[in-house]
């Protein structure tokens, strides 16, 4: 293959990426806390849909959850039970060649409800083991501090994010990681997808909607909260681990204009703004940018900045800007007149240009390419992919394979995409690509979502002997890592 199609560097991070409430299971073991994302039941009428996940975000559900033997069932309590499989697993990706592997630290095994003063123990050394593991084989653990739950308990006790307080308790959650884990663990994350603080507040700033009054506010504040918890965070990881590298991470939003109308490129423009840039105007350049004030002013959105958080934002940005791309949406001045389809996190304008995956994200390559260039035309910082892949229901044949070429189709057209975003000029370190292993969605609380290279024998209701398969996609995989991205086919 021509060299005008290398771009992938030789220190690039090939691997994948899950969080803990996905995978691990074990919610009861060893000292482990409650956390929001054990709360979620499986609703079997839902089949194929995004759940409405903010239903589950109040006092009572969350208690309702807290009976055991209900009769319900709760997925993330079992994950794909990497709690126990973690070897096995670990041995698989080594076996892809895997150089990096994303998880996320469930903040209630170490602080089982947020806010004690010492961590639990048993929780620390489930880690050190994971890390271990995957170092026994060279691969870089990238570290997700926050992914989507805190400690049940700082929901409960306090609101959240949009409370101060819970700042003090990450950041000691956050230093308890760096010093415990730095030796080891040179790449981290703050908080995953922390764009969603404003749009689906309770799930990404842990507010229970029956504690507030007004949730886009709260939104606003909890927003500012996480923006000082990401800075504290870098100082600290600075402080304890001089040669890591700590970025923040957005959902990377694809928001084009339904026609050439004026009136709907600059919507489109508007979008942008509201959705992508606003996190990472702040965490990468420091400061508040103008459109988000006057937002905020004409909105009647006031949030309170103490003495000294305006300094700290300047002072500390992030190294790297992570994002998880899966598909793009149109967007028009009149919102009320497109046909929306669903998206990651939220809903958007349909693209008659588009397919769609069987959960009706739009598949689009190009789309990547564009907002790679968009964020990194305006950062000048390394970009890491850290969420990309297709959702699909596979079906094992009669010789228990499966054949997803549907799946390596739709990676090769991204990673071609990648490709010429690196040709353009834009620096990609890395893409791990979602849910290497089969792992319960988190939008719908299935297991039928899946993304993987390997096969969970395991349906919705948690049944199957959870088995590990390898799919097609795996060994082409293997042989995409193998040639740095040189061989794709
Ligand atoms: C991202 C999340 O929003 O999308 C992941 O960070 C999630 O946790 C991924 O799994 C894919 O979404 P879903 O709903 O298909 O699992």
């Amino acid at each position: 293959m021509s060299n005008s199609r290398l771009g992938f560097g030789d220190d690039f991070l090939w691997g994948g990426a899950v969080s803990a409430p996905q995978i691990e299971g074990g919610f009861n073991e060893d000292g482990r806390g409650w956390s929001p994302m054990d709360m979620i039941e499986y609703e079997p009428d839902k089949e194929k849909q995004q759940i409405d996940l903010l239903d589950f975000y109040t006092t009572e559900r969350m208690n309702a959850g807290k009976e055991l033997d209900n009769g319900k069932f709760y997925p993330k309590r079992i994950g794909i039970d990497f709690y126990h499989r973690y070897q096995e697993d670990i041995a698989l990706f080594a076996e892809m060649g895997f150089k990096c592997f994303r998880t996320s630290i469930s903040w209630s095994r170490i602080f089982p409800n947020g806010d004690e003063e010492t961590p639990n123990e048993e929780g620390l050394q489930f880690y050190d083991k994971v890390i271990d593991e995957l170092k026994k084989y060279d691969i870089e653990p990238l570290i997700t501090i926050c992914h989507g739950e805190i400690p049940l308990g700082l929901m409960e006790k306090y609101r959240g994010f949009y409370d101060r307080e819970v700042v003090d308790h990450f950041m000691r959650y956050a230093k308890v990681l760096f010093e415990r884990y730095g030796d080891r663990v040179k790449h981290w994350i703050t908080f995953n997808e922390q764009n969603g603080a404003t749009t689906v507040t309770p799930l990404a700033a842990g507010v229970l909607k029956d504690k507030v009054e007004d949730m886009q506010q709260a939104g606003y504040q909890a927003a500012h909260h996480m923006f000082v918890a990401n800075s504290l965070a870098i100082k600290q990881c600075r402080e304890t681990i001089p040669d890591a590298k700590i970025g923040c991470m957005i959902a990377g939003f694809t928001v084009y204009p339904a026609t050439c109308n004026p009136n709907d490129v600059f919507q489109s423009l508007v979008d942008t703004q509201m959705e992508n840039y606003f996190y990472g105007d702040v965490m990468m350049r420091g400061y508040y940018p103008s459109y988000i004030k006057r937002y905020m002013a004409q909105n009647g959105i006031h949030i309170e900045i103490q003495d000294g958080d305006k300094e700290i934002l300047s002072a500390y940005t992030s190294d790297f800007l992570a994002l998880s791309y899966y598909c793009s949406s149109v967007t028009s001045a009149n919102k009320e007149e497109i046909e929306l389809t669903s998206g990651n996190l939220m809903s958007g304008g349909k693209n008659p240009y588009l397919k769609t995956s069987e959960w009706g994200w739009q598949i689009d390559p190009v789309g990547l390419r564009y907002v790679l260039n968009l964020l990194y035309d305006r950062y000048q910082k390394p970009l890491f992919i850290v969420e990309n892949g297709l959702g699909y229901d596979d079906k094992l044949d009669s010789n228990n394979e499966i054949h997803d070429q549907y799946r390596i189709d739709y990676m090769k057209q991204h990673l071609l995409e990648v490709n010429n975003a690196i040709n353009d000029g834009v620096e990609v370190i890395g893409y791990t690509s979602w849910g290497p292993i089969d792992i319960i969605s988190m939008g719908t609380n299935e297991m039928t979502k899946r993304y993987g290279f390997i096969y969970v024998d395991q349906d919705n209701h948690g049944r199957g002997t959870k088995n590990r398969i390898k799919k097609d996609s795996f060994y082409w995989y293997k042989k995409v890592i193998k040639t740095n991205g040189e061989d794709l086919d």
